[in-house]
């Protein structure tokens, strides 16, 4: 009878404290939003959503995003592989992993982790958009998901591509100053042949023609930093309206207010803050904080020392970039600090 009666007791414990739980997910899913996420992403997005309940559950979502969802929990959370709403088109070594994952602080949104490169690769995109959409993480249907591939700003086919899955999606395009992305761009090339052992020509003399002493038009690094030349293949199908630019040399220094331009572009309330992002001395770069528990910095493949380049190809360079810069700037309304 005295083992009947604790376990009677028991029993009763376990069945409050479980309704206790599902009262209070259920409130938890009731919260009245913070605020509304309004206009561009469709008739889902205009409904209001609660974001915190969002923040509660992101745990939830890292876990799925480890691989851990069975079909059921999928369908019990109301979980879905969405496309995505914004893409990171660009540009290589402009910061876009940065970008991608300070944006990935905000609660609304959710990250695709790895670079996909769907509309720039024929044989990805020849398996068709149930493949892309089957790549993206697992979300709420309020959140929105990002992708970053920087390789799409660059390629040819993708503006058209990017164009007929979603006419009005919104295109992130985060630039530095022109010749010290070049640098960087060098850098990571240059990284990887000394990983394999190999030698590998110097800077100054890819970016310039030892013929005409002339900029190297051909060198692929001084061709990607010619971002009006690319932008302009892209604004055959996008009006200027659906690009934002990124100062990815401000991102750099001072995320906070570059972070919060891109919220404003995306509609989201602004929810990512100081608190967010942490300078880290050892790395010489901001890192991000999600939670008292987490953060992390980016890995060190990202901010390379570059190793030193004549000042005179330097100054080439930018007077090369110069005009090119003017008309990026008149094109986008972004005037950026570049010489
Ligand atoms: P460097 O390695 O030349 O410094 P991408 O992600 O597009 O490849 O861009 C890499 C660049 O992101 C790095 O270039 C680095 O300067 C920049 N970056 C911006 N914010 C950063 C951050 N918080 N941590 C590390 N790198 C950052």
């Amino acid at each position: 009878a005295w083992l009947r009666q604790k376990l009677l007791v028991l029993g009763s414990l376990a069945v409050g404290s479980l309704l206790y739980l599902v009262a209070r997910v259920g409130s938890l899913d009731r919260l009245q939003p913070i605020c509304p996420i309004e206009g561009r992403f469709g008739a889902r997005s205009q409904a209001e959503f609660p974001l915190r309940a969002l923040q509660f559950k992101r745990g939830l979502l890292h876990e799925f995003r480890k691989g851990n969802a069975s079909k059921e929990q999928v369908r019990l959370h109301d979980l879905v592989q969405q496309l995505p709403k914004a893409i990171i088109i660009g540009v290589r070594k402009g910061g876009t992993r940065a970008l991608l994952e300070m944006l990935n602080l905000h609660p609304a949104v959710v990250k695709a982790s790895q670079e996909i490169h769907f509309f720039d690769n024929d044989e990805n995109y020849a398996k068709g958009i149930d493949w892309y959409r089957k790549k993206m993480p697992f979300s709420y249907p309020q959140q929105i998901t990002i992708e970053k591939s920087p390789a799409y700003f660059i390629t040819e086919e993708v503006p058209e591509r990017i164009y007929k899955m979603n006419s009005s999606i919104k295109l992130l395009v985060i630039v530095r100053e022109p010749t010290t992305r070049a640098i960087s761009d060098y850098t990571q090339v240059l990284e990887g042949k000394e990983r394999k052992n190999k030698t590998y020509y110097k800077f100054e003399k890819l970016a310039i023609d030892p013929n005409t002493c002339e900029v190297n038009t051909k060198y692929k690094a001084v061709r990607t930093s010619i971002y009006t030349k690319h932008l302009e293949r892209w604004l055959k199908y996008f009006p200027i309206e659906q690009f934002h630019i990124v100062d990815g040399d401000r991102l750099i220094t001072e995320p906070l207010p570059e972070l919060q331009l891109v919220e404003k572009f995306l509609n989201l309330p602004p929810r990512i803050s100081q608190y967010n992002l942490y300078f880290n001395a050892t790395r010489g770069f901001y890192c991000l904080r999600f939670n008292i528990i987490f953060n992390k910095c980016l890995a060190g493949s990202k901010g390379r020392i570059h190793p030193e380049v004549d000042p005179s190809v330097i100054t080439k360079l930018r007077k090369f970039f110069h005009p090119f810069n003017q008309k990026f700037y008149q094109i986008t309304g972004r005037t950026l600090n570049w010489p």
